[in-house]
């Protein structure tokens, strides 16, 4: 059998044995809460079926109508001992909002305290992060003073070699990219004469892809000619009116690297060097 639908619902304050008021379900009722007093109370709620069956709903609320009190020092439920300085605080309950804690002494939150955690946490970890440069960028200006900050702590440079990655004369080795600062440092520095493809310019500068100096499996020549310069020699038959230039202000892995993009670029293949070759040849 199908329940019936609920034909009254009476409403009750408290223990109230009286009710407040009976409607036909549904129905909207005001309750005015300045009539009772501040405190802890309870709605009751009976609807009665058709067949007289009855349903109950409890709704615990508070009124606060008077002022509000605030207590600090003492909780509820707390143990306690000796001489206790408690702070009351009473404010009025028709503040647009409620000043509880604003107006009243308290505690710090423990929220602040875990923020202030995460950023001191955070500040930590960021510290340390500043001094693990990453090897791609670790030739920048941004992180070149870092470098210089890290081989200060290093022990002693023979170990410092030592420990340095192989380097393979391609990609990045010890902290430097060789690859990358072969094919700028050879944009920057002798593109202008010997062309962006090592061609050169006929009768005037000679072609660096396919010379033999570049070319040898010995590169003590090509070294030679980058660090001091060159001019007269007889090239492919050919004499130059120009001069080479000496670039012995580059730094051993700033010409190592270019060397070494001279060397295995276009149609070069030859064995690569190290910084330490051109260290040797000054
Ligand atoms: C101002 C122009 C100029 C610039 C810049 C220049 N070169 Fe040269 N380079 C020459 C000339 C000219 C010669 C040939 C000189 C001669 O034989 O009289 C030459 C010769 C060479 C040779 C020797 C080739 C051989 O067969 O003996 C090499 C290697 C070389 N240059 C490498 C470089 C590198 C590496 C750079 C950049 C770091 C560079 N050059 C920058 C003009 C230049």
């Amino acid at each position: 059998m199908e329940a019936a639908s609920p034909r009254s619902i009476s409403v009750y304050l408290d223990d109230d044995a009286e009710p407040l008021a009976t409607y036909r379900s549904p129905a909207t009722f005001q309750l005015d809460t300045t009539k009772i007093e501040d405190g802890e109370h309870r709605l009751r709620l009976h609807a009665v079926d058709a067949l007289g069956t009855i349903g109950t709903r409890i709704v615990h609320f508070t009124v606060r109508n008077g002022p509000g009190i605030t207590v600090t020092g003492l909780r509820d439920g707390s143990t306690v001992h000796g001489v206790l300085n408690i702070d009351i605080n009473s404010f009025s309950g028709d503040e647009p909002f409620d000043p509880e804690r604003a107006e009243s002494h308290g505690p710090i939150p423990v929220w602040t305290w875990v923020m202030m955690a995460v950023v001191a946490a955070w500040a930590g970890w960021y510290g340390l992060e500043f001094f693990n440069t990453p090897a791609q960028f670790a030739a920048t200006p941004t992180y070149a003073s870092n470098l210089a900050l890290a081989a200060a702590n290093e022990p002693a440079a023979g170990d410092q070699a030592q420990k340095a990655p192989a380097y393979s004369g391609k990609g990045a080795a010890g902290g430097f990219d060789y690859e990358a600062s072969g094919a700028s440092g050879y944009a920057i520095n002798c593109s202008s004469c010997h062309g962006a493809a090592g061609a050169g310019v006929p009768s005037t500068f000679p072609s660096l892809a396919g010379d033999p100096v570049v070319g040898a499996s010995d590169p003590k020549q090509q070294i030679k000619i980058v660090l001091r310069g060159l001019h007269g020699k007889v090239i492919a038959g050919k004499t130059f009116a120009a001069t080479m230039p000496s670039f012995s202000q580059l730094s051993d892995q700033a010409l190592a690297a270019i060397i070494d993009h001279e060397r295995t670029s276009w149609v070069n293949h030859s064995p690569t060097i190290t910084p330490d070759d051109v260290r040797r040849a000054r």
